[in-house]
């Protein structure tokens, strides 16, 4: 019969890097200039059809937690996290404390993780706001060494302009469809 996984997928990382950005990108294939920082969670769905390693294609539900990065809420993310199947954590390429951030979110998710049933969590670290190059301040090979180091998946986006988006989202179903 039809192949279907439901996986809860988390993201992290500090306040107006872009998480829900990246998230309406992926969902509605649009951007907002003026877009209001997240109170507490957003929760949100969408589904993504890939073919797993026997050529069987696969449909797999994410179901979307999109935290708030405002340090007042920092204390929630355990509940968003706990029991995630994968997690994106997204800095901005244009603020170096973004990145030494989103490393914490991994440090931390691997320690929560090691403790529980979710060892073989899959992690993305997303670089977002590509279209910005002219501000660059995170070296791209610098980000991508640290996370062949730590075994994560690593990509450069944009939510602004779309590029690279939906290869996040495919990659990460492609990886959980696989195992
Ligand atoms: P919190 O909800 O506070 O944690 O922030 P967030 O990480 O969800 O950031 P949000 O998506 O609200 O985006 C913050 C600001 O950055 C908004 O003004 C967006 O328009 C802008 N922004 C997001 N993604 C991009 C991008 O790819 N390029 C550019 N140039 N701006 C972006
Ligand atoms: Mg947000």
């Amino acid at each position: 019969g039809a192949k279907y996984g439901q996986f809860k997928l988390v993201l992290l990382g500090e306040s107006s890097v872009g998480k829900s950005s990246v998230v309406y990108r992926f969902i509605k294939e649009q951007f907002e200039e003026f877009r209001e920082s997240t109170i507490g969670a957003a929760f949100l769905t969408q589904s993504v059809k890939v073919n797993n390693e026997k050529g069987e294609e696969v449909t797999i539900k994410f179901e979307i937690w999109d935290t708030a990065g405002q340090e007042r809420y920092k204390s929630l993310a355990p509940m968003y996290y706990r029991n995630a199947h994968c997690a994106i954590v997204v800095y901005d390429i244009t603020r170096e404390s973004s990145l030494a951030k989103a490393k914490n979110w991994v440090s931390e998710l691997r320690k929560q993780n090691s403790n529980n049933a979710n060892k073989n969590m899959v992690i993305a670290l997303v670089g977002n706001k590509s279209d910005l190059e002219s501000e660059r301040k995170v070296d791209k090979l610098q980000a991508f060494e640290y996370t062949r180091e730590e075994g994560l998946l690593f990509f450069e986006v944009s939510a602004k302009t779309g590029e690279g988006v939906r290869d996040v989202f495919d990659h990460i179903a492609k990886s959980l469809a696989e195992s």
